[in-house]
């Protein structure tokens, strides 16, 4: 009996073990600080076919660095964290970049890039295989227009980063990346300013990004609230209850003020020539509310 009980809490404390261990083993993977460079990369892709191009030995998806900014003289990066416009000028579009660019464009092939959604193990502990880099997707819908001789190409992008949920004790806290997604906006604006583009080869190509971050997997949400900033301005679940919730009381007002003032008032204007508010005469159909015939005959 006593050795039954023993086996079942050396069991216990041996699931609670195991799991602590992976949960440490979870905690010693390193985190990004808030605004760390997170560099992008993409898939190599045939200028000819625009099928992606393999390792021959590995069969491994070969992923080069994003095209050198000339801002930075570095490869497209993104600050973990950090919200802004992050501005890259590819210097000069060359003719196999150009003919990447029409298959981004028709979405024969999509610029498919990739994040580290942690940064590299600083420590390596002893004795521990490393834990193998783990990526993010993010694909680049570049959207434009071809035509024979050139392009045009919508260069401003919206990027929209998601960490993986967590605890967050300080505003600017560490993180993982969850996801990610990158797309052209208004491209079918080709007013002048706007940010299409008109693109030979030799040009130079410079994009811009609004780079936004979210805490979470989910869309925005203040205090627990899903939350639409859209047109029109904040919805709110709640809102939609209160909308409600102050429109029955709204429609219960007004039934009281009609039945209550203005149908009296009708009923004694009659005799005066009918003119009401509400320019209805008590003869006509609708009053505007639906109230039934019958009730009009309070009072
Ligand atoms: C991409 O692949 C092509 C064809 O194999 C190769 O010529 C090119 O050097 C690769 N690009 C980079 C940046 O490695
Ligand atoms: C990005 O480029 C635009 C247009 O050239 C410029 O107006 C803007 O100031 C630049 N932004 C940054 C952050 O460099």
């Amino acid at each position: 009996m006593q050795q039954s009980l023993l086996g079942l809490l050396l069991a216990l404390l041996c699931a609670a073990g195991a799991s602590a261990s992976s949960a440490a083993n979870q905690l010693s993977l390193p985190s990004y600080h808030y605004a760390a460079p997170i560099s992008v990369e993409c898939m190599n892709r045939s200028s000819e076919t625009g099928e992606h191009i393999e390792n021959p030995d590995s069969h491994e998806i070969e992923w080069i660095p994003f095209p050198v900014c000339d801002e930075t003289k570095k490869p497209l990066e993104f600050n973990y964290g950090l919200e802004g416009e992050v501005n890259c000028t590819i210097p000069m579009v060359s003719d196999p970049f150009f003919h990447l660019l029409e298959f981004y464009i028709h979405s024969d092939a999509p610029l498919s890039c990739r994040l580290p959604s942690r940064p590299p193990p600083q420590l390596e502990v002893l004795g521990e295989k490393p834990a193998a880099q783990e990526y993010i997707p993010l694909v680049f819908a570049l959207a434009g227009t071809l035509q024979s001789s050139h392009m045009h190409i919508s260069t401003h992008m919206n990027v929209l980063l998601h960490s993986t949920p967590k605890h967050h004790i300080h505003p600017h806290d560490s993180g993982v990346l969850d996801s990610g997604i990158a797309y052209s906006t208004s491209p079918l604006s080709h007013m002048e300013g706007s940010w299409t583009r008109k693109l030979i080869i030799g040009d130079p190509l410079p994009l811009s990004f609004s780079v936004r971050w979210f805490p979470t997997p989910a869309l925005p949400k203040t205090e627990g609230k899903v939350e639409w900033q859209g047109i029109g301005g904040h919805i709110y679940t709640s809102t939609v209850f209160y909308s409600l919730v102050s429109f029955l009381a709204g429609a219960c007002v007004s039934g009281v003020y009609f039945l209550g003032i203005v149908l009296p008032s009708r009923l004694k204007g009659r005799a005066l020539g009918g003119a009401t508010p509400l320019g209805h005469g008590l003869n006509g159909i609708g009053n505007g509310w639906g109230i039934p015939m019958a009730k009009r005959n309070v009072d």
